[in-house]
This record gives structure tokens, C-alpha cells and sequence, in this order.
């Protein structure tokens, strides 16, 4: 249902790998209501091609770009701009990768060239598409960043691994971009802490299917799906949320504010 909360709204989405990934779900939501798109990923995921299937149905460019290229994400800010015609209104960071979760790498035996690399992927390109956006004056007033990040930034979830490291970074880069942006152009910059949600990218956590079961019966609403995560983002471009900045915003169904829930009581049994 469209509500034309977008409407006549620009914005470049990167992360849609496939139908699974919330970038993907967030675009759909954010065409249907109303807003013009340029996708974009690392031009490794463009080969799986799944992304042009996207790209016909909501009539959107692609762009590849890797984020922790400045040349790449040069190219794709002036670019972007030439296509929509003008300023962008909202950008989605929905990208994250650990070298050492995929090589199975354990916390307390990292590969420091690996977590580097996580790190220039999970966090530090969130700050490269921001400061890039600001060099070329790309963002309109009052515009909208969002990242996706996960509570393991905040709380202990062992194997999360490396992952929560750059989880905190992209939080704290959200807040302090957020003040320079909010001072310089109004613009405001959020993370979303998205419940655990099937995907590419969270089923490489271990033991992921127990985890998203543990989640949702944790949470009074149990665990939001990708769908929802994308009503919220849509919120979050919309002129609705003008004042929100600098957040990490929580969409678990209540997950981050639980201390234990009856169903999990009774797992345990009775004591007696
Ligand atoms: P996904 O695997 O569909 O998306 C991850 C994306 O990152 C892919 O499109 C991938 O191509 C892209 N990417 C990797 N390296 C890149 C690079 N160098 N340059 C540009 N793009 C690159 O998985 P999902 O779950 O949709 O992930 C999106 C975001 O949501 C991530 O930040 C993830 O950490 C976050 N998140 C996911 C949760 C989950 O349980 N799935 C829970 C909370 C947050």
C-alpha cells in the first residue's frame, strides 16, 4: 500500500544481493512509495546478476561500486546525481562482511588482515559514502542516512566474532557524522538494529538457525522481519522523521529491552 511517502524523494540503496537482502526489500518499499533509486553493490556481487532483476521492476539504474573504494563511490555520487536529476534525499548502507567469520576464524584467533578488511567493508565505507556525499554537496537539506546494524555492537553474542567490533564503529560513526551533517545540511544520520533476519549475510553467523529461534521468543513481538525492517526505513527517508538524528534505533519487537520472557522460563522447566 502506497502512501506516496517518498514521493518525488532521490535515493541511492547499496546492498540488494538478492530477494533475501533487506537493501532489496527496502528499495521495493521505497519505489512504491513513490521515490526514484540507483542501486548499487561491489562489483563482485553485480556477477550474480539477481540485482538487475530488481533494477527492471522498480525502473532503477545500477551503479557498481565498492564501498571502500573512494574512486568507486566517487563515480557513483556524481553519476547518481546526473541520473535522478539532481540532490539525493536518502542513502542505505546495508552492506557487511567479516573476512574471518567466512574463513571460520575464531575471536580470540583473528587474522588481523582480515578484521581490517571487515572493518573497511562493515564500517569505515559508511563513513567514506558519507564524506564523499559531503564533498560533492550531494545531499539535499533535511536528507536521510540510514546503516543496518545488529545489538552484538552492544551486548555480548560470542559468535557474532568480529563482526560486533565493527558493528560498535558503525554506530559511533553514525552519531558523529550525524552532528557535522546535522550542523552543515540538516541532513540526519541513523542506524537501524535490525532483529536477526535470514539472509546471505546473517546466515554466516553459527548456529544462526538456533539464534533467530532464541530471538524471537525473546521478544514480546518476536523477531521483525526484512519486510518490516523496510516499512521502518522507509519511515526514517520520509519527512515524517525530520528531528530523529545521530540514534541507534532498535527494530527487534522489543528484543533489546528484555530481560527473559515466560517461553524461555519454560524451556527451562521447573526447578522443583
Ligand atoms: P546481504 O548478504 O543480503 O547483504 C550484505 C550486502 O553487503 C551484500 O549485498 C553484499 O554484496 C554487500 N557488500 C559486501 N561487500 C561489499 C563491498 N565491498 N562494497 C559494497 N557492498 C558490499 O545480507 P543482509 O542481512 O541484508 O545485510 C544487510 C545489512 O543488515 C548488513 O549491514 C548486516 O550486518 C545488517 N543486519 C543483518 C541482520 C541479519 O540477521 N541478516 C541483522 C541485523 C543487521
Amino acid at each position: 500500500m502506497s502512501n506516496g511517502l517518498l514521493k518525488g524523494k532521490k535515493g541511492i540503496i547499496f546492498g540488494a544481493l538478492n530477494s533475501q537482502s533487506i537493501a532489496w526489500k527496502v528499495a521495493e518499499k521505497a519505489h512504491e512509495q513513490g521515490a526514484e533509486i540507483v542501486l548499487t553493490n561491489a562489483p563482485i556481487a553485480m556477477r550474480m546478476g539477481e540485482i538487475k532483476e530488481l533494477g527492471e521492476k522498480i525502473g532503477a539504474t545500477i551503479i557498481p561500486a565498492d564501498a571502500t573504494s573512494i574512486e568507486d563511490l566517487e563515480n557513483l555520487i556524481t553519476k547518481s546525481m546526473e541520473i535522478l536529476g539532481g540532490k539525493i534525499d536518502f542513502i542505505l548502507h546495508s552492506i557487511g562482511m567479516s573476512v574471518n567469520v567466512r574463513k571460520g576464524n575464531h575471536y580470540t584467533n583473528e587474522n588481523y588482515d582480515y578484521t581490517l578488511k571487515g572493518l573497511d567493508i562493515s564500517a569505515l565505507s559508511f563513513h567514506k559514502v558519507m564524506q564523499t556525499a559531503m564533498k560533492f554537496d550531494a545531499m539535499s537539506e533535511w536528507g536521510s542516512i540510514v546503516a543496518l546494524t545488529y545489538i552484538a555492537s552492544q551486548r555480548v553474542f560470542p559468535d557474532y566474532n568480529d563482526m560486533a567490533d565493527n558493528k560498535s564503529y558503525l554506530e559511533s560513526v553514525a552519531r558523529s557524522f550525524g552532528y557535522h551533517y546535522g550542523i552543515k545540511k540538516h541532513v540526519r544520520v541513523n542506524t537501524i538494529s535490525q532483529s536477526p533476519t535470514v539472509t546471505t549475510a546473517g546466515s554466516g553467523v553459527k548456529g544462526f538457525d538456533s539464534f533467530i529461534d532464541y530471538a524471537d521468543q525473546m521478544s514480546p513481538l518476536g523477531n521483525a522481519s526484512a519486510d518490516d525492517c523496510a516499512n521502518y526505513t522507509v519511515t526514517l527517508f520520509s519527512d515524517l522523521t525530520k528531528y530523529v538524528t545521530m540514534q541507534n534505533l532498535y527494530h527487534d519487537g522489543g528484543y533489546s529491552n528484555t530481560g527473559v520472557t515466560q517461553k524461555v522460563i519454560d524451556k527451562f522447566g521447573s526447578a522443583s
